[in-house]
């Protein structure tokens, strides 16, 4: 069975299929010939993973999934949230962690989350799966690797940031491995 996933980004589309396993085919939003600015206007995580989905049942009317994640700080009022990819106004990550660590400034309640919904439209029906991963905000970055806020961010229980691990075990903990193993679980379960 295929599945579009709305997304074109090779790295996660790799990652879902390894964990969802080789009885669907995942899609990309290119292997389908979408090349369309999909909406993303929510303020929510849900609703804008729901708008990936609704937008490809609509214009399509395939079988699909979205996601929309991000990090939210808890002494921020949960800022950068839906924010998260452009917290400074720019894409620029650099500027994006400088402004969290600036608005944290003399702060030391400094928990946080990384949190994944995914939005599943399964012959018209509508899932939603979620992951989360609860941790803190260090003052300085430590890393090199992984993306995003991922210098910043010590999941709890662990004394790494998220950038000193490697990905194999970013991957084993993260708010969106959770998010797809659910998924996975429930294709696994519903579509034998
Ligand atoms: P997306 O919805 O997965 O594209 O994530 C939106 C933004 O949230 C990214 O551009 C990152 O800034 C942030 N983000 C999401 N997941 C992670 C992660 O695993 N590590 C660090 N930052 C993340």
């Amino acid at each position: 069975m295929e599945l579009v996933f709305a997304t074109n980004n090779a790295h996660k589309l790799e990652e879902v299929q390894a964990i969802i396993g080789d009885r669907f085919t995942i899609k990309s939003l290119t292997d389908i010939g979408c090349s369309d600015d999909i909406p993303e206007t929510g303020v929510t995580f849900e609703e804008n993973a729901q708008q990936k989905t609704a937008y490809l049942v609509a214009h399509y009317g395939l079988n699909c999934f979205g996601d929309d994640s991000g990090l939210e700080v808890d002494a921020l009022n949960k800022e950068p949230g839906v924010y998260s990819a452009r917290y400074s106004g720019s894409r620029d990550m650099e500027k994006n962690i400088d402004l969290v660590l600036s608005r944290l400034s003399g702060e030391v309640a400094r928990t946080a989350r990384f949190r994944t919904v995914i939005s599943l439209s399964l012959n018209n029906q509508q899932y939603f799966f979620e992951g989360a991963i609860e941790g803190q905000i260090i003052h300085e970055r430590r890393g090199t690797g992984g993306f995003g806020y991922d210098p910043i961010f010590i999941p709890e229980g662990y004394d790494k940031t998220f950038a000193e691990m490697t990905s194999d075990e970013k991957n084993q903990i993260s708010h969106r491995a959770i998010a797809v193993g659910k998924l996975a679980a429930f294709l696994k379960a519903n579509q034998g």
